[in-house]
């Protein structure tokens, strides 16, 4: 099995690597392969909104974009991995414009017939919702605020496994991060290790549902 992490955060020493890295930590207990993907390590280019991934080669896992960069590797281990784990700081009420970026151009695992419009797209593999996700969100606006600063992100973050059903495990919010003492980041830690572990036993639960 193997769960890829997506960072969303400019800053690699940062907390959101922190929290990934926890949460890899949890998965890797459990015996499973991880990748953690600090996404501004990576050449990928702004969508051009030319619709070829989408609406052409329908037959293919993932659709023919034009941009030649990083993405064609990243979905390609993407479609073959078990699990995301995507986390990312909040950026004016939403989620950075690297994970944004980086969402756009998962469009090339989406298809959708060129003359069958205002249909949201289908997903060129469905996961069958064997495979799952976890959203980790960090604002320096205090927990209370978790729905007006959470929300957004975890929507955008959650709408393509929606269409390509996988299920999410844990949106989880960290408010009041700028001052975050030593204790609480300890704390906070801990429980993204429990949110990796948590991730493997429900895709393996979701496994046995089917096979029984
Ligand atoms: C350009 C910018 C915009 C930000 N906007 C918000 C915001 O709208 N709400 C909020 O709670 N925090 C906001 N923050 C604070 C970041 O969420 C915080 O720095 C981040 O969660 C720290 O995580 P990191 O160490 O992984 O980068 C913003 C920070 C930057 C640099």
């Amino acid at each position: 099995m193997k769960i890829l992490g997506f960072m969303g955060s400019p800053r690699v020493k940062g907390l959101n690597a922190k929290l990934i890295d926890s949460a890899l930590k949890g998965a890797q207990s459990k015996g499973v392969e991880t990748k953690r993907y600090d996404l501004i390590k990576y050449n990928i280019k702004f969508c051009m909104g030319c619709f070829k991934c989408m609406f052409e080669n329908h037959e293919l896992p993932i659709g023919r974009c034009p941009l030649k960069d990083d993405m064609a590797g990243i979905l390609e281990e993407y479609r073959h991995a078990d699990g995301y784990i995507l986390a990312s700081p909040v950026y004016d009420g939403g989620v950075t414009a690297l994970m944004k970026n980086f969402l756009e151009r998962k469009c090339a695992l989406h298809y959708r017939k060129r003359e069958d419009y205002g249909r949201i797209p289908d997903t060129r593999e469905k996961a069958n919702f064997e495979k799952k996700a976890s959203l980790i969100v960090t604002g320096n606006a205090a927990d209370e605020y978790w729905e007006v600063m959470g929300t957004p992100c975890f929507e955008a973050m959650e709408a393509h496994f929606l269409v390509e059903e996988i299920d999410i495990v844990d949106r989880y919010y960290i408010g009041g991060v700028e001052n975050i003492s030593k204790k609480r980041l300890s704390e906070k830690l801990r429980e993204m290790h429990t949110l990796g572990v948590r991730l493997i036993d429900e895709i393996k639960k979701a496994r046995k549902e089917k096979r029984d």
